[in-house]
């Protein structure tokens, strides 16, 4: 290399250098997490062995177990009792697989048990052989926690947000979209099952759908979602929806709802007429909590994914102000940003607050660039990866909290005290839900 190519060169780095410092340092003193190599986790079992087990709600009292065995005669089966070993009651369902190209999927097993108690230990034993699993069910009222975490794909990065998730515990686990990023590599939906098992397998991982799960292909799969709609079967008939893509449920004293940001949302579709009738049938006396996830944020002040979620706000947002909903957490950009309550890109105080979760650790690596100025609607920003804990304490009071994953620690860099707008004086005036005016919601703005 000569005297000229090295200047050049060490002038470009020096550029390159002063780009990704500018990027990186802009407004925080944080050193941001670079991302982290792909894990495969791989089975060790027999063929008639569980794997990639994970449990869901249906209903307020039911879980349904979901597992994969390599071996077709194994039965849709679950044993489970109170007590490690002693199965006084057992359930059966059913079973699917899929093909995509030249991958066929294992016995995709759906057993659904109950009723149960609530907030209770169940053991379980699938398919009448293997290894011995323990769930426990949520509580029936308040209080109630929440682990939140998008985007999550299986990388290092990943263990380490679940690890982080595992280490305190939780209620419920909600994923706001994007879960193995196989993007069409059908055995890493098997190897991401795989990695979430020791957590999923214990607590119920409600998900919806990013556009990582669409997996369409032209003629051949026009609809897409072959991989996560076999694997990941939601509740959606116990909410009078037709799609796995999009349902509701409640739990303690909260209303999730989870919507489908890559299936049609505009108000001549199926979706839009579901998710009326599911808000009108809210009584805010029996849920006061009412929470939504999508995966393509409606306001997001990162120059990733800029405007993707436009066209759903426009069609839905009101619905969703009208109705009293307290909080949307979104995915899809790899950063975390907290928004005030905002409705029609203005703060208002009877909208909900708006919060991107999308930094679960998967292998695109963080979204580093931020619009400048920040947006006053913006309250918090920044890219790192982590997850988020929503902790609901009564009718009232909620304290949020996202915690950034370090290397060894979570350490929670945002959190806030939320009021539910059930309650709220404020707007209960003309609200169109049923209202107790009790608080304002001036210590969150
Ligand atoms: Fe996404």
């Amino acid at each position: 290399m000569d005297h000229r190519c090295k200047l050049l060169h060490l002038f470009l780095y020096f550029l390159l250098s002063a780009s990704f410092f500018m990027h990186t340092h802009s407004s925080e003193d944080y050193n941001r997490q670079p991302p982290r190599p792909l894990i495969l986790t791989w089975h060790h079992g027999t063929d008639s062995d569980p794997q990639q087990v994970h449990i869901s709600m249906v209903g307020k009292d039911h879980m349904k177990i979901s597992w994969v065995t390599s071996h077709e005669h194994v039965k849709s089966m679950v044993e489970y009792g109170k007590r490690s070993g002693k199965y006084e009651a057992s359930a059966t369902g059913e079973h699917t697989s899929y093909q995509y190209f030249l991958y066929r999927s294992g016995k995709i097993h759906h057993v659904t048990i109950g009723p149960l108690d609530a907030k209770t230990t169940y053991y379980y034993r699938c398919g009448g052989s293997g290894q011995e699993f323990k769930l426990r069910t949520p509580p029936s009222t308040f209080p109630i926690e929440f682990a939140i975490a998008g985007d999550l794909g299986q990388t290092e990065w990943t263990a380490s947000t679940l690890a982080h998730i595992g280490s305190k515990d939780y209620d419920v686990l909600l994923l706001p979209g994007d879960l193995s990023y196989a993007d069409t590599q059908q055995p890493l939906w098997d190897s991401f099952g795989r990695l979430v098992e020791p957590y999923a397998s214990q607590r119920p991982w409600m998900v919806t759908q990013g556009n990582h799960e669409v997996e369409s292909f032209p003629v051949i799969f026009p609809h897409g979602f072959k991989a996560y709609n076999s694997r990941w079967q939601m509740p959606y008939q116990q909410s009078g929806s037709k799609s796995n893509l999009y349902y509701s449920f409640d739990v303690a004293g909260a209303h999730i709802i989870m919507l489908g940001s890559y299936t049609d949302f505009d108000a001549s579709s199926d979706q839009y007429t579901w998710l009326k009738a599911d808000l009108e049938k809210v009584d805010k006396s029996r849920t006061p909590w009412t929470i939504v996830l999508i995966h393509a944020p409606w306001y997001n002040s990162n120059s990733a994914h800029k405007g993707e979620g436009e066209s759903m706000r426009l069609s839905m947002e009101e619905m969703l102000y009208n109705a009293g909903v307290d909080i949307v957490y979104a995915g899809h950009v790899h950063a975390y940003e907290r928004f005030t309550r905002v409705y029609d890109n203005k703060a208002d105080q009877c909208g909900p607050v708006h919060v991107t979760i999308g930094d679960g650790g998967n292998r695109e690596g963080l979204a580093m660039m931020f619009e400048k100025p920040s947006p006053r609607i913006s309250v918090y920003r920044e890219p790192s990866f982590g997850h988020g804990r929503l902790k609901i304490f009564n009718e009232t009071h909620a304290h949020w909290s996202w915690q950034r994953n370090n290397d060894s620690n979570s350490f929670a860099a945002d959190e806030v005290w939320l009021s539910s707008l059930s309650y709220s004086s404020a707007c209960c005036k003309n609200s169109s839900f049923k209202c107790t005016p009790l608080t304002t919601q001036k210590d969150e703005l």
